[in-house]
This record gives C-alpha cells, structure tokens and sequence, in this order.
C-alpha cells in the first residue's frame, strides 16, 4: 500500500484505494480508487447493477 500526500486544504474528504467487495462469489466491486476533494461534487454512474449502492454502503 503506498500512502498520499495531500496540503491540509486538499485533504480528501473520501479516500479508497483497491477496494473489492464480493457477495458470495459475485464479485461485485473491482479494485475502486476514489479521491472526493472537500468542496467538491461527485456525481456517481452507471447501469443498475452495477454496484453504485455497494459503493456507497462501503463508504
Ligand atoms: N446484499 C446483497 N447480497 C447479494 N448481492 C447483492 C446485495 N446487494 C447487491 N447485490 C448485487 O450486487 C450487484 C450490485 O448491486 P447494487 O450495488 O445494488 O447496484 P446499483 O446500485 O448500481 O444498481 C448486483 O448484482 C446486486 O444483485
Ligand atoms: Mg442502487
């Protein structure tokens, strides 16, 4: 695991680094990177089922 530098200013409000979550033997969550800046607006994507909610439950 290697680690982040950030300024105070730009310390992230959300941080992931290879997160992989499984139902069972679904694997649903791959190896997720995510930085969310304070300040910022992240807006989250993609088809049903595609484990938007998982994510978020993990966060
Ligand atoms: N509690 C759970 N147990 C088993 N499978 C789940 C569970 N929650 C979600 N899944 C499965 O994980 C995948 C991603 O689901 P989900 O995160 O709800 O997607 P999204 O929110 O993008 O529609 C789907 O295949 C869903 O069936
Ligand atoms: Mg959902």
């Amino acid at each position: 695991m290697s680690a982040s530098i950030h300024t105070a200013a730009e310390t992230p409000k959300v941080e992931i680094s290879g997160l992989h979550k499984f139902f069972g033997e679904l694997h649903v969550l791959r190896g997720i990177d995510l930085i969310v800046p304070p300040g910022s607006v992240t807006v989250l994507i993609g088809p049903s089922g595609s484990g938007k909610s998982t994510l978020l439950r993990c966060i």
